[in-house]
């Protein structure tokens, strides 16, 4: 998704959150290096690209935006007893004995759902979002 200079939307939130919550080694899987800059202004630890051999260390937690065939790269990110949060519209299979050989755990959610389900939590959210964003906090 070439030129746009920083991550999807909800990635672009997300790392900020994940930073502010003080979480290291927060990786960020983008399409080009060119997103890079932006990314590592955020705080990000570090970048890697789709197309990239080594994605790092294994981590405990992938945010999946992206889904499609990316998904089983995005699972096999994942360090054993690590979890996988799907919430994107891009869809994806993999190989379901990959989830028992590694302890993994795919979960997903939608807004909409939950806000229906936890509405006092999603109403605090967003007003901390609100919070952050008129202060000039987030990006
Ligand atoms: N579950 C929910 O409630 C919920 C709510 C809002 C959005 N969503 C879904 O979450 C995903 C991310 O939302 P967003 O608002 O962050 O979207 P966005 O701003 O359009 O960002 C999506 C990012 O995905 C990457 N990407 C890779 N392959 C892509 C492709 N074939 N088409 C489009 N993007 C591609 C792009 O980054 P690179 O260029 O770096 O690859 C793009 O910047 C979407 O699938 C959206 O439908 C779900």
């Amino acid at each position: 998704m070439g030129d746009r200079p920083g991550a999807g939307f909800s990635a672009r939130l997300i790392l900020q959150l994940a930073k502010r919550q003080g979480f290291e080694g927060v990786v960020a899987a983008v399409s080009s290096q060119a997103k890079a800059e932006f990314l590592r202004g955020l705080g990000v630890d570090e970048i890697v690209t789709y197309d990239s051999e080594d994605w790092g260390e294994p981590v405990d937690v992938v945010l999946d935006g992206v889904g499609g065939e990316l998904l089983p790269r995005a699972l096999s990110a994942l360090a054993p007893g690590g979890r996988l949060v799907f919430f994107n519209s891009g869809g994806g299979t993999v190989p379901a004995f990959d989830l028992p050989a590694g302890s993994k755990t795919i979960t997903g959610l939608t807004m909409a759902r939950f806000a229906n389900t936890h509405r006092e939590l999603y109403d605090q959210h967003g007003e901390e979002l609100w919070k952050l964003t008129l202060s000039g906090r987030r990006r």
